[in-house]
């Protein structure tokens, strides 16, 4: 079948039209086909295989370009880059490969299509089409990937012992596309991730998260996460959530397995928001429980102060992994650390519970809230009601105590300044000391958030304190 349809886009006419004249065979391969069978929308990275030099190719295209392009060239690798317009151009010559055993660098010498495809990481990666005058628009799959790609398998077109092990960054590229494509990984191939798993420790942390990342953003997060920990590459990669694992006995009582509930909340909250930060909170949320977990005769099961240990550990995980130790961590911290909150909540729903509630969450009142309807992951249908009906009025509450309190991001209606000129006072704790009970008084709905009624408080406090007004 020809498809020549996948290559309508001028840039494609360009670059085989510069072929041509450097006489060599070139074609399209690797995702921009792969999604293009897919149907999953046109794919802004290209990917073109050269048989012969990839950086000349790329040359004679910018040549020929009417934007007259920059071309990137990367030496190491040979390959080049060039953008057009919003289209990001890749070229690399047609390769045999080796690797070295510590590294990702390649021994590389020059090969044909056919060799270049076998060293790809996947069958349905694998996919090239012809951009030559005499079969343009030709599917090349010597390793059926359009097969793979109707029955939703993962398979390397070589042993994946030495796939993976060339690359061990492909375990987890195996791994994100099962998720992100809900595909089944062949056997072989799963295996040889559980005998690889060790040689992820080459692969940088930075890469490592692109790729958990990507796991995440998919419809089904949990589906990549029962893989890596049944690899054993989670246990590497973040020996928080394995150590959330199994369920304990003890006279009788058990708890729950805190890493399949983990699951279930990211699974949830993927169904409700693409936002990947609140996505990583679902994730990380109960991590504190593996090092509180405690059991006493009276209680059971106890994860005192889970919230506030997990919230530390973000930290310590999010550096770990490189990843940037900036607002978006600051978020995952603070869903964590308020994750049970609107749960206590769920029973009884009050108006002051709510306004300490908006005014601890702030702007992240929302997504805490999104979070939590998250974590409900009851069996019982009759609970299961009940706990959505209660957060539903939670969140009515928020809105309703929203208009009239207005604690989000809470200004005291009076200032320090105000109570220091009244007072004829100095800096001192005595200020401290007025303003919390303004703000108490606010929270508890003693008072409402209005200066009059602030100001008589101050008053009142102030004369309690032993304080007199300066006239
Ligand atoms: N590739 C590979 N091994 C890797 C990375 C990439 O064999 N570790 C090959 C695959 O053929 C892949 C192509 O290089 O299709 C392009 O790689 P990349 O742009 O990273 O990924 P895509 O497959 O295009 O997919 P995505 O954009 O979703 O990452």
């Amino acid at each position: 079948m020809n498809h020549k349809n996948a290559i309508k886009h001028p840039i494609f006419q360009y670059i085989s039209q510069s072929a041509e004249e450097l006489q060599l065979d070139c074609y399209v391969i690797g995702g921009f086909v792969r999604d293009y069978l897919l149907e999953r929308g046109d794919a802004k990275d290209i990917d073109i295989v050269a048989v012969g030099s990839g950086i000349m190719l790329a040359q004679q295209v910018a040549h020929n370009l009417p934007t007259q392009p920059k071309v990137q060239v990367f030496k190491t690798y040979g390959t080049a880059m060039l953008r057009y317009n919003d289209i990001e151009v890749e070229f690399v010559g047609a390769r045999k490969e080796s690797y070295n055993e510590d590294s990702r660098n390649p021994v590389v010498e020059n090969g044909t299509l056919k060799d270049d495809q076998n060293r790809r990481d996947f069958t349905i990666n694998a996919l090239a089409l012809s951009l030559n005058k005499d079969n343009y628009g030709e599917l090349l799959d010597p390793f059926n990937g359009l097969a793979d790609l109707d029955k939703g398998i993962i398979r390397t077109p070589l042993d994946p012992d030495i796939t993976y092990s060339d690359d061990p960054l492909r375990m987890m590229r195996a791994i994100r596309f099962a998720t992100q494509l809900n595909f089944k990984i062949e056997e072989t191939s799963l295996n040889a991730l559980a005998n690889n798993k060790d040689r992820i420790k080459i692969i940088t942390k930075e890469r490592i998260v692109v790729e958990l990342n990507k796991i995440l953003e998919s419809p089904k997060p949990s589906i990549g996460f029962i893989h890596l920990e049944k690899t054993g590459l989670l246990n590497y990669i973040l020996p928080e959530l394995t150590a959330l694992k199994g369920i304990d006995e003890i006279e009788g009582q058990k708890h729950k397995d805190n890493f399949y509930h983990t699951l279930e909340v990211v699974d949830n909250i993927s169904e409700t928001t693409n936002n990947l930060w609140l996505r990583w909170a679902a994730l990380l949320h109960d991590i504190g429980k593996a090092p509180t977990k405690k059991f006493s005769k009276k209680v059971g099961w106890t994860f005192h102060a889970h919230e506030f240990v997990g919230s530390k550990m973000v930290y310590k995980l999010f550096k770990r992994l490189k990843m940037p130790l900036n607002d978006k961590m600051k978020f995952v911290q603070k869903m964590v650390l308020m994750s049970s909150r609107p749960i206590v909540l769920a029973s009884e729903v009050t108006d002051s519970a709510v306004r300490r509630l908006v005014f601890d969450a702030g702007d992240y009142v929302e997504d805490l809230m999104t979070l939590c309807e998250a974590d409900i992951t009851t069996k019982n249908p009759r609970k299961f009601k009940k706990y959505h009906n209660n957060f539903k009025i939670v969140r009515d509450k928020i809105v309703e105590v929203e208009e009239r309190d207005r604690v989000r991001n809470f200004q005291p209606p009076v200032s320090g300044e105000e109570i220091m000129k009244t007072f004829n006072l100095k800096p001192s704790k005595e200020i401290g000391i007025i303003k919390e009970a303004i703000k108490e008084a606010i929270l508890e709905g003693e008072i409402p958030n209005e200066y009059e009624a602030a100001l008589e408080l101050m008053i009142k406090k102030g004369t309690d304190l032993g304080l007199t007004i300066d006239d």
